[in-house]
């Protein structure tokens, strides 16, 4: 039988309600999808910890059977051939993700031409969400609620109220 297992990249820092939704698109359409977070990334020093990442994606997906949690290093393509998977998924929210988005198909294409990105486009109401919004807009003291996971808004009090 043909399976597709997928890999869903990214830094998840930290997971918002327009992650999840993609999550669970991507779910009903590959047999089993891994959401795997990079562990060097070069942004800007994370808020959380790999490890608090890995707990907040797994606790948010734990309703979702056929959806685990990794984290990887080094390149992606290296990933998904270790991981057996044949496709990587990323969404879209607009128009503005899409040159970055297209010249990394490109790249991992060139490097890999076995593996096929599929590209998904979360529920409108979260197009404008990403996580560096969502972090700035809470350190100032705006409400994210309907836009995070409710255990992500709690460990976002939780790191901020550290912080002071
Ligand atoms: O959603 P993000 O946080 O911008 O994710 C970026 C990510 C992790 C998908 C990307 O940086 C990545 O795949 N990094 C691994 C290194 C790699 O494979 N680079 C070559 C692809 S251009």
């Amino acid at each position: 039988m043909h399976t597709v297992k997928a890999i869903y990249p990214g830094t998840f820092d930290p997971l918002t309600n327009g992650h999840l939704d993609l999550i669970a698109r991507g779910a009903k359409i590959v047999d089993h999808l891994v959401v795997a977070i990079l562990r060097n990334a070069e942004k800007a020093p994370p808020l959380f910890t790999v490890s608090e990442r890995v707990e907040m994606i797994t606790e948010a997906t734990a309703g979702l059977g056929n959806v685990s949690v990794a984290t990887f290093d080094g390149l992606l393509v290296d990933f998904c051939r270790e991981q057996g998977a044949t496709a990587v998924l990323r969404g879209i929210r607009a128009v503005s993700d899409y040159e970055y988005e297209f010249q990394m198909a490109m790249m991992n294409r060139k490097l890999a031409p076995e593996i096929e990105t599929l590209f998904m486009m979360p529920a409108e109401k979260y197009t404008y969400v990403s996580s560096r919004l969502i972090k700035g807009v809470f350190e100032l003291g705006g409400d994210v609620s309907s836009l995070v996971p409710p255990l992500v808004e709690e460990r976002l009090k939780a790191k901020v109220a550290r912080q002071k």
